[in-house]
């Protein structure tokens, strides 16, 4: 296994538990800026698993893309790609003339660089699938039954939120595992730190907690807009929950700053907030491919 750098933790803990030998990597960029890669492994025959989560993508994909193409030169019988978030799967559509669909983009790129792909919940939406976007295999793991498991340990008399129709059908799979109510709001995207949420007649949740569930969060003004509206509402400081810790800027500090009671992630981005373990279910997939 090798472990890109910024997903020890994770890595670790996914080598532990199938019993990988972790290969030493050498990472670094030359005066220049262009990049250096060296693997110490025994690669030949062997499957190479490497692990990297893709958030802030730009800088970490071109030493990725050597580093895969590095194991095939090295004769690795498959190179299979754990990328527990998935990056640019949200531009899934020309939404202006003339506009880049970096998800199909970026899909050609990594696939032309690997054998098989392991992700976590990737933001489909457009999307019913990542086969058709990826021309590899790709396993996708659900973070619903370890957030629903959560929120039952966690959280007395929960009621879920999805803040978008978009979240409607992850929202309604969580609820159900955790025995839970749940409503979904409406919501407005007007700009990348723009959104406008409505908040149906949530009267007769006042003695709930509110959790809000979502996969991404990113700027966090999805997550920052319905904490400020359910508390106006009445309703207990909410508890956020996502996926994806992605956090850009000053997020993180944003949405704790707006009232949220928890802020609370899966462990796909290494942060602070990470409380739910997603490393056995990505071990079971890497298991199965
Ligand atoms: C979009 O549809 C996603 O499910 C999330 O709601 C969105 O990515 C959150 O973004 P932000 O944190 O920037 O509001």
């Amino acid at each position: 296994m090798v472990i890109y750098p910024g997903n020890e933790s994770l890595g670790r803990r996914i080598a532990e538990t199938l019993g990988a030998d972790v290969a030493s990597l050498t990472m670094r960029q030359f005066p220049d800026e262009e990049s250096y890669v060296q693997l110490s492994a025994a690669c030949a025959g062997r499957d190479v698993i490497v692990v990297a989560t893709l958030d802030r993508p730009n800088p970490k994909v071109l030493p990725l893309l050597f580093l895969v193409d590095l194991a095939h030169e090295l004769r690795a019988s498959r190179v299979i790609l754990v990328a527990p978030y998935l990056a640019y799967m949200r531009q899934d559509t020309r939404f202006k003339s003339g506009e880049a669909v970096t998800s199909r983009s970026f899909a050609k790129l990594l696939s032309g660089g690997i054998d098989a792909l392991v992700t976590v919940d990737p933001h489909l939406h457009r999307y019913q699938a990542l086969a058709g976007l990826y021309s590899v295999p790709a396993h996708v793991i659900h973070a619903a039954p370890l957030v629903a498991e959560w929120i039952q340990a966690e959280v007395e008399r929960p009621l879920l939120v999805g803040p978008d129709s978009e979240s409607g059908q992850w929202v309604a799979d969580v609820a159900r595992r955790a025995s839970a109510p749940y409503v979904v709001l409406e919501k407005t995207r007007r700009g990348d730190r723009d959104v406008e949420v409505s908040v149906p007649d949530v009267e007769r949740w006042r003695d709930h907690r509110p959790v809000l569930v979502d996969d991404i969060i990113s700027t966090a003004r999805t997550m920052i807009e319905t904490v400020r509206r359910l508390k106006s509402a009445d309703l207990p400081a909410p508890i956020c929950v996502g996926v994806h810790a992605v956090f850009a800027g000053d997020a993180y500090r944003d949405l704790r700053a707006a009232g949220a009671e928890r802020v609370v992630t899966t462990n796909t981005i290494a942060h602070e907030s990470n409380q739910i373990d997603v490393s056995g279910a990505i071990t079971a997939a890497v298991g199965r491919t």
